[in-house]
């Protein structure tokens, strides 16, 4: 058996891959198109599994996604692929309607006509299973409750409004074509192979560098962060127990303005790699506010409890010491990262480009 996942050389694919291949022996399929975020090295421990089989590919190349589905009659479909990060989407929001709403519709469409191809039995077991974000939600107040899973969408800005769509496109097609699909929203995830653009692992470098540590505004707004692993498992147990057509939020119960998030990441740097010129702290840095900013994130998870019995493994005190130890362990990943060495993998590794 095989599944395919989309996006599997990014922060939460690869980290999926890893959980999967680490309980199960059924072979992953990844297409991944390697943009800036793509990064096979985060895959390396998988370099000679016979169970990782790696494409480099668009999700919006159609021939490619038909001989694939046609080759490897995967079972299941986990799309991460996308433009994850928000600041982009606000300088070029192009990429994100081209990857997040057309390149979703184009899966979908190959899925649609692979699914149509299987055998009852097959048909019946197929899932899609569309991987989104909380931030489709929009933005909470703080007396508000938590996103559950009947909220009405708000997205705000470009990259949360190119996943709102791929959520719509996802529940057309089920109630349209019947394709049975799955759809969870996740809040923030953390942890190893996380791209250091993105808040925490961007604190953790440019702290360990002596740089400044940039916070938006005033440093207040909240998140839900939820440790990546924590993601994979919840995804596994969706994948597993999910019915058909349903969404289900994941978060890990764990609400945090931005400042203590980055004050977190300096005391366990000052414990675990103390610097003589004094504590990392000094290193913060107030900077203009993310046009749009949305204030408040929170998830209620109760449904995937209630439902599929999942909670996170981690807290947040486990989940970031954990997160931080690993940067401290992976000098050369975020020195590659960083120079763009990265690139280079697939070519040294796979011998293309
Ligand atoms: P990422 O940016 O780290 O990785 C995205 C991956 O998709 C990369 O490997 C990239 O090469 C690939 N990709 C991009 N465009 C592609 C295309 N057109 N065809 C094929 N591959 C393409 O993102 P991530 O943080 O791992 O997020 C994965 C998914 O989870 C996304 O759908 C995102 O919206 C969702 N999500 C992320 C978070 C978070 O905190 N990071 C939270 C909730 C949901
Ligand atoms: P980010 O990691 O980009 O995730 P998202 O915007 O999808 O939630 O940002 C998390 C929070 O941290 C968000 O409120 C923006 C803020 N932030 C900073 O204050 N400074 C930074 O340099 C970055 C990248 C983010």
């Amino acid at each position: 058996m095989t599944i395919l996942v989309t996006g599997g050389a990014g922060f939460i694919g690869s980290n999926f891959i890893l959980d999967w291949l680490a309980q199960s022996d059924e072979t992953v399929l990844n297409l991944d198109a390697l943009t800036y975020a793509g990064n096979l090295e985060n895959l390396a421990a998988l370099k000679d599994d016979a169970r990782h089989v790696f494409v480099q590919g668009d999700i919006g190349d159609r021939p490619l996604l038909d001989r694939l589905l046609a080759e490897h009659r995967p079972r299941a479909l986990i799309h991460f692929a996308a433009e994850s990060h928000v600041d982009r989407s606000i300088s070029g929001p192009g990429a994100f309607i081209k990857t997040n709403i057309e390149g979703t519709y184009t899966l979908l469409e190959a899925a649609r006509q692979h699914w149509q191809g299987l055998t009852p039995g097959e048909r019946e077991s197929f899932r899609f299973h569309h991987v989104s974000t909380d931030e489709v939600y929009g933005s909470l107040k703080a007396e508000d409750p938590a996103f559950a899973e009947t909220n009405p969408y708000e997205p705000n800005s470009p990259y949360s409004a190119s996943k709102a769509a791929s959520d719509h496109l996802v529940r057309a097609w089920h109630h349209t074509y019947g394709l049975p699909v799955l759809t969870t929203n996740c809040s923030n995830n953390y942890g190893p192979y996380h791209f250091p653009e993105k808040l925490i692992p961007l604190m953790i470098v440019n702290a360990l560098a002596g740089k400044p540590l940039p916070v938006y505004g005033d440093g207040q707004q909240i998140r839900d962060w939820l440790y990546v692993r924590d993601h994979a498992s919840a995804i596994r147990a969706v994948l597993a127990g999910g019915r058909v057509g349903e969404t289900y939020n994941i978060g890990g119960w764990n609400e945090m303005a931005n400042i203590d998030i980055v004050k977190t990441v300096c005391a366990l740097l000052d414990e675990l790699r103390p610097d003589a010129a004094g504590p990392y702290s000094r290193l913060i840095t107030y900077v203009k506010d993310r046009p749009g900013h949305d204030r408040r994130y929170a998830i209620d998870a109760r449904k995937i409890e209630r439902e599929l019995g999942w909670r996170p493994a981690e807290t947040f005190a486990t989940g970031i010491r954990k997160t931080v130890q690993w940067y401290l362990d992976h000098p050369e990943w975020v020195q590659r990262v960083q120079s763009g060495a990265y690139r280079d993998w697939v070519q040294q590794q796979y011998g293309r480009a």
